[in-house]
């Protein structure tokens, strides 16, 4: 029997593989580490080192092939499909780094979607809420716009608003500043942070060491695995000099 510890979130060894056209892709290998409640940290790693894998698997969008994840002390397998519903909906605020929203709907629908799935709210108070948060984002001229109809950095604004609209208690945020000027950048993360002062616990991408300085902790990963700034350092230099290598081999014709 495990104890019971402070921990939000608890990986312990947790494994990701792809199955496809009998290929198989060691997405993460032994990944182990714990976000305590309220706390704030970044992840940062080359790409396609597995990070938007883990955040999937954190927010109960995709389960780990194996390892254990405990969310509030509770392992993830035993929680029922309803109760994972209901935490997704209720507890997780997701920023996707491919923004994920829908389509058919306005910006004023997107952002009021989550907010839809909570009781008690009332119309006025959701078009209010939905109001200010497009504000905060700078986004509230556009309430009638379709997502096909808005740039890139603006859709990832608004898919900033939705997954901040409902307050929740977890925040995962995936390259959440990556389509944005640095103006608009500095917004976001000024937003994360007042979310991270009210109580939430927030696991946010980034490429930019400049927005990871915004965590508390710093986690990096390499190749599916979660390593120290240093290994991470050394094995992309290492990465690097090989790329040199062979961009020296093909201008040279050996
Ligand atoms: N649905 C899938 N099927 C097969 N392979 C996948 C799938 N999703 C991810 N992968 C593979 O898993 C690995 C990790 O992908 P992931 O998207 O987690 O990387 P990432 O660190 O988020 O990269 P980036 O910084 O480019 O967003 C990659 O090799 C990717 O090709
Ligand atoms: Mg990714």
């Amino acid at each position: 029997m495990t104890q019971p510890t402070n921990a939000l979130l608890e990986l312990k060894d947790i494994a990701k593989v792809f199955y496809t056209d009998e290929v198989e892709t060691h997405a993460l290998s032994g990944v182990h580490f714990d976000i305590q409640r309220g706390e704030y940290i970044s992840i940062t790693g080359p790409s396609g080192c597995g990070k938007s894998t883990l955040l999937s698997i954190l927010g109960l969008l995709d389960s780990p092939t194996s390892g254990s994840y405990r969310l509030n002390n509770v392992p993830v397998e035993d929680i029922s499909a309803a109760e994972r519903a209901r935490i997704r909906n209720k507890e997780i605020g997701f920023i996707f780094q491919a923004f994920n929203l829908i389509g058919d709907l306005t910006v004023f629908e997107n952002v009021e979607l989550p907010l839809t799935y909570r009781d008690g709210v009332s119309k006025a108070e959701r078009r209010d809420r939905v109001q200010e948060a497009l504000e905060r984002v700078g986004m509230a001229h556009r309430l009638k716009h379709y997502p096909s109809q808005l740039s890139g950095g603006q859709q990832q604004r608004v898919a900033v608003a939705r997954a901040l609209v409902g307050k929740p208690s977890l925040l995962l945020a995936d390259e959440p500043t990556g389509n944005l000027d640095s103006k608009n950048g500095e917004a976001v993360m000024a937003l994360l942070d007042e979310l991270h002062k009210s109580g939430s616990t927030i696991a946010m991408v980034t490429h930019d060491p400049r927005y990871a300085d915004f965590a508390q902790r710093k986690i990096f990963m390499f190749d599916g695995r979660v390593v120290d700034e240093e290994t991470l350092h050394r094995l992309r230099k290492e990465e690097e000099s090989r790329l040199d290598a062979q961009i020296l081999r093909a201008r040279t014709g050996t």
